[in-house]
């Protein structure tokens, strides 16, 4: 089983400086992205189905990476504007939505180029188990949202993270692990943070959000044919964890 997309190698605790430097492997990355099995046939529906009709709201897909959540919410009648930290990444998604999407370079962990209530829906797939605080990008996500707007996020399940490393963690403890991930024979180090369930849920509700919907969807159907091994294991495994939060209407 890959680890959201390319090889897990191997497990250290230690952050590495050098860690998650998409610009370098953006193209590989996003090539990867494209068809895989846990990207385009698990998380992507899943936030597809999750966010349902999304015809002329008005979504953010931060950490929106070559665009590939952008394009499909798009096809689906949204007006999307993208972020991401990744200048490379944010060039790709240019290639695919073209000049009429605003994307932007910025950091989730700094305040977001945008007017408050700007938007219907914050569409975060992937990323907020980069940030070792979430607490200044739910803040912003807040900011942002209209009162009744989503937030949809997908994370790395903290039931995985917690079993990546040796000797494993506590899992009440926030904390690092770092691997590397393997594409077309480069070695890339990676760091995320992982956050016990609770951690997750008090992060939301601090930031003034709502909780509506935890969701651990399975993978499309289809994949079954296309990786018959790994569609087994994906489909009897925690991956990845899904949150509808939104913001009061009053
Ligand atoms: C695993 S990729 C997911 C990309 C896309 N959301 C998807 O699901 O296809 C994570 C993305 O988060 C971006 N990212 C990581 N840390 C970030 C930060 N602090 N602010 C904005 N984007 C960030 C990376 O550049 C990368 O494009």
């Amino acid at each position: 089983m890959e680890h959201e997309t390319g090889g897990l190698e191997e497990a250290r605790t230690s952050p590495s400086a050098q860690a998650n430097d998409y610009d370098s492997f953006a193209e590989a990355y996003s090539a990867e992205n494209e068809n895989n099995l846990v990207n385009a046939y698990y998380e992507r529906p899943a936030m597809l189905a999750i966010a349902d009709d999304v015809t002329g709201r008005r979504v953010l897909d931060a950490g929106c990476g070559a665009g590939a959540l952008s394009a499909e919410l798009q096809a689906r009648g949204a007006v999307v504007t993208g972020v991401d930290i990744s200048s490379e990444m944010v060039r790709l998604a240019k290639r695919r939505l073209g000049d009429g999407t605003p994307l932007h370079v910025a950091d989730l962990r700094d305040r977001l180029p945008f007017a408050d209530a700007a938007f219907d829906d914050v569409v975060a797939s992937l990323v907020l188990h980069y940030l070792e605080d979430w607490g200044s990008a739910l803040a912003e996500f807040h900011r942002i949202l209209k009162p009744g707007g989503r937030l949809i996020a997908s994370v790395e399940h903290p039931f995985v993270a917690y079993t990546i490393s040796d000797p494993r963690p506590g899992y009440f403890a926030t904390t690092s692990y770092s691997f590397n991930w393997e594409f077309g024979g480069s070695t890339l180090p990676m760091t995320f943070w992982r956050r016990p369930l609770h951690s997750m849920i008090d992060a939301f509700t601090g930031a003034g959000f709502h909780l509506t919907t935890i969701s651990e969807p399975q993978p499309d159907p289809s994949a079954r044919e296309i990786f018959p091994d790994d569609f087994e294991q994906l489909a009897t495994t925690p991956t990845f964890l899904f949150f509808v939060v939104e913001v009061p209407t009053s």
